[in-house]
């Protein structure tokens, strides 16, 4: 399959809605620059949460998976002053790169950074009565994303919106026997999330910049 107008369109849409300032712009180079994977969402994915962000009236949001706050910064700029968004990290170097980016956004007092593993971090947010978040963005390791979004869910209230990035891996979710433990992770999250009658979920697929993947979107009961 030719890829390329994929690629192609994305740019096109992004040139026409002008997607990226320089704060955006800012966290990209620092990517490239401090040699962090280059694994962000997209402008035009970026703008897609923060309108459904908008959509969700959101207050308070939770992301896990900050890498340089690029999904961040997009995600923080759909809330309003008195709005909170508290991202995890576990990279260090990540965490400091973002709190940079972060603060040049001039969201520093909005945003909050959590290091440490999401499946420690999860637990003490519950525990601190940090929720009910109004909308959910899970983008860290693969493999834990059922759990994940198990303590999205007790993190939550009826009507907040989770979104899970990178639930089809170019299509490699088909492979039963796919060895990569990515796709295993996803896989085992797409089956239960699927399953689970708390939610109303889908997954739409996501093509352009970024390779072939898919968002998994859910409205908690
Ligand atoms: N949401 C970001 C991209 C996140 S990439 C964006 O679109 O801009 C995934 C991030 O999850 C990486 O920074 C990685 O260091 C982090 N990560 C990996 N394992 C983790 C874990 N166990 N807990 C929290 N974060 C983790
Ligand atoms: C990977 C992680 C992501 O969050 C993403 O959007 C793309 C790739 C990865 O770990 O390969
Ligand atoms: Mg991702």
């Amino acid at each position: 399959m030719d890829l390329k107008i994929f690629g192609a369109v994305d740019d096109y849409i992004t040139g026409l809605f002008e997607q990226e300032d320089s704060s955006l712009a800012a966290t990209e180079q620092s990517i490239k620059e401090s040699n962090i994977p280059r694994i962000s969402i997209s402008p035009n994915q970026g703008k897609f949460l923060q309108m459904l962000a908008r959509l969700c009236h959101a207050k308070k949001i939770l992301e896990i998976g900050t890498l340089a706050g690029y999904s961040t910064i997009w995600l923080a700029r759909a809330l309003p002053e008195d709005g909170k968004l508290i991202t995890l990290e576990y990279e260090p170097l990540h965490a400091r790169v973002a709190q940079k980016n972060i603060d040049h956004a001039g969201l520093g007092s909005i945003v909050e950074i959590r290091e440490g593993k999401g499946i420690d971090l999860l637990p003490k947010l519950v525990e601190e009565g940090a929720g009910p978040f109004d909308m959910i963005f899970i983008d860290a390791d693969k493999p834990p994303y059922k759990e994940y979004f198990d303590w999205s869910l007790k993190l939550s209230r009826p009507g907040s919106l989770i979104v899970a990035d990178n639930v089809i891996r170019e299509g490699k979710v088909l492979n039963d026997k796919s060895p990569d433990e990515m796709v295993a992770g996803v896989k085992r999250f797409n089956a239960a999330l699927a399953a689970n009658p708390a939610v109303t979920a889908t997954i739409i697929q996501t093509v352009g910049a970024k390779e072939h993947d898919g968002m998994a979107l859910a409205i908690v009961k």
